[in-house]
């Protein structure tokens, strides 16, 4: 038998030796997969790099975004928005993105909605803006369009933008994801997710510039603005439907055709549920809710500016914020203030 001292000395460096060798083993595999990593990041950095309108191109990143950004019960909230949208004017001093993510603020029940917001920039400094407030972001390519500017409603440019958004949302839905899709002037003052119906079988729940009380009439009048969209066959067969209108549709806008194809029976066609949110509950500048108590969401629409909707809005939030301090626990409902903004804004 060998000194017991010395077997354990050699026991000592057999470990030693061991130890060396997961660590080396480790080492180099971690590298190894650190690599491999970066191997695979680089074409998909390429490919974000502005260069291509294929929306498939991005895909990687974008399931990754869509991922990150979802209630696990795969249902994310999307909003777009270009520089016109995260840039404040020179009068004004606030952006429309930034009074949208105030009513998250100020809202009842919103605040930890924001990180399941999905917020697509369209250009760069949108994204740039986006990634400073350290939201969830996508980068939104698409080739020889500016969507930098203002776009006016319903100037070329405008259309454009409108489209490629549906474009995008049909890749969403591919994907397997239900979204709330909202516009940046929808003031978030309580959580939709309560509001909305949750019976499955109810494919899309849209808002409404006007309300006419009976949820499943299509004679309500849509607005894209604001809308539940489950993930199904038949939803992306009306997403697909829709977007393949683009190039037969001079002058429409997307939310024109998605009302022509409803009144030309496309709900009937693919055995789609769609309710139509009622505006006591999912308001609008078109037709206010009559009770602070209901309302959920706001949108400035029938609305033509930016500078407009910013002004009104604001003022819807003080409007709101007023009601929670002053008259939360009384029986007073208070009136909205009027929308002067807005309504001047369509007299230029
Ligand atoms: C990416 O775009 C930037 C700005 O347009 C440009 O300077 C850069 O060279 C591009 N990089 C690649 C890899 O194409
Ligand atoms: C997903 O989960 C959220 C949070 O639990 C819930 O409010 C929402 O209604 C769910 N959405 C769907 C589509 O089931
Ligand atoms: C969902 O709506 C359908 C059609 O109205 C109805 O038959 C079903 O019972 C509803 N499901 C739930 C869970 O309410
Ligand atoms: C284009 O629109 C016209 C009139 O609305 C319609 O008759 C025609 O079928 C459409 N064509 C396509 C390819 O959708
Ligand atoms: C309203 O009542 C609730 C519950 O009694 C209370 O917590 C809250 O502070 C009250 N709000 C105001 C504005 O008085």
């Amino acid at each position: 038998m060998d000194n017991p001292k010395q077997s354990f000395g050699s026991f000592i460096v057999a470990v030693s030796l061991l130890l060396a060798g997961i660590i080396l083993l480790f080492h180099w595999s971690s590298s190894f997969s650190n690599q491999l990593v970066l191997n695979q990041k680089e074409p998909l950095c390429k490919q974000s790099n502005f260069t291509t309108t294929n929306v498939e191109a991005d895909g990687d990143i974008l399931d990754s975004a869509l991922a990150k950004a979802s209630m696990g019960n795969k249902t994310v909230m999307i909003a777009i928005v270009n520089k016109a949208y995260v840039e404040e004017g020179v009068e004004s001093e606030s952006s429309m993105l930034d009074i949208f993510l105030s009513s998250f603020w100020v809202g009842e029940g919103t605040r930890s909605l924001i990180h399941h917001i999905l917020l697509v920039a369209v250009d760069q400094i949108a994204y740039d803006r986006c990634i400073f407030l350290n939201l969830n972001c996508f980068r939104l390519q698409t080739d020889g369009v500016d969507f930098e500017g203002e776009k006016l409603y319903m100037s070329q440019d405008f259309i454009k933008m409108m489209w490629r958004r549906t474009q995008f949302l049909l890749q969403v839905l591919k994907r397997g994801y239900n979204f709330v899709f909202t516009d940046t002037d929808v003031m978030w003052l309580r959580n939709p997710l309560t509001r909305l119906s949750k019976n499955e079988t109810e494919d899309l729940q849209i808002s409404t510039d006007m309300y006419f009380g009976d949820p499943w009439s299509k004679k309500n009048q849509i607005n894209t603005g604001f809308y539940f969209v489950r993930s199904n066959k038949k939803t992306i067969s009306l997403f697909e439907t829709w977007y393949g209108e683009k190039d037969n549709s001079t002058g429409k806008k997307e939310q024109d055709v998605l009302l022509d194809l409803i009144r030309g029976g496309i709900i009937e066609q693919l055995g789609l549920r769609v309710r139509f949110l009622d505006t006591l509950y999912f308001s609008g500048f078109c037709q206010d809710s009559k009770d602070f108590r209901a309302v959920t969401t706001v949108h400035a629409n029938c609305c033509r500016s930016i500078h407009a909707k910013v002004l009104d809005l604001k003022v819807v939030l003080s409007d709101w914020k007023r009601f929670r301090m002053l008259y939360a626990n009384s029986t007073t409902n208070p009136q909205w203030t009027k929308h002067e903004g807005c309504m001047k804004s369509w007299q230029t």
